[in-house]
């Protein structure tokens, strides 16, 4: 990536969905088996989606839901597989926290799959609680909370 820059847009739903769609489909049904059913859900409408792009190309995405608790809930990581390990993921991230914030959400959780729970702890994120199964993957939840 050291030629391209990377640039971070934050869409709504109807404009994220063509390009965000294709990415979560590679990485959550194709590449770990989750099953198309779960991998969209009644979140995707009110949340706001984070879209990571080289050039022209989206590469990865994320998103924000703002739950009734006022808490935020980030979301649908995924970065395409030939474009990880670059900081990708974390940028998508931090975009997010930062969109969080400016609507002065404080908190933050997200249910983490056990594998990725060192990148959540690097970005500030602490495990809570047991570890569960969702869509066949185990998981835990992590939280955060801004200073
Ligand atoms: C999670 C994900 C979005 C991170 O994207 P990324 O662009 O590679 O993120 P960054 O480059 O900012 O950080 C990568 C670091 O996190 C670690 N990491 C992230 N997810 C991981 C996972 N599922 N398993 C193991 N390590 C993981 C990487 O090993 C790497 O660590 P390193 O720098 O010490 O090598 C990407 O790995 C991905 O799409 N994974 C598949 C989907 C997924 O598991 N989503 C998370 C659901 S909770």
């Amino acid at each position: 990536m050291s030629n391209s820059i990377l640039m971070i847009l934050i869409k709504p739903w109807s404009q994220a969905l063509t390009e965000a769609l294709p990415i979560r489909t590679t990485v959550f049904v194709h590449e770990q088996g989750v099953s198309p059913e779960l991998e969209l859900d009644e979140f995707d409408a009110a949340a706001e989606h984070a879209l990571a792009y080289i050039g022209s190309q989206c590469v990865g995405t994320a998103r924000l839901i703002q739950r009734t608790d006022g808490k935020g809930q980030i979301g649908r990581m995924a970065v395409l597989i030939e474009y990880r390990k670059q900081g990708i993921g974390s940028q998508l991230f931090n975009a997010l926290l930062e969109q969080g914030r400016s609507k002065g959400i404080v908190e933050f959780e997200l249910h983490s799959q056990v594998l990725a729970i060192p990148f959540y702890e690097r970005l500030g994120f602490t495990p809570q609680g047991e570890i569960y199964e969702e869509a066949g993957i185990p998981h835990r939840n992590m939280i955060l909370i801004l200073k």
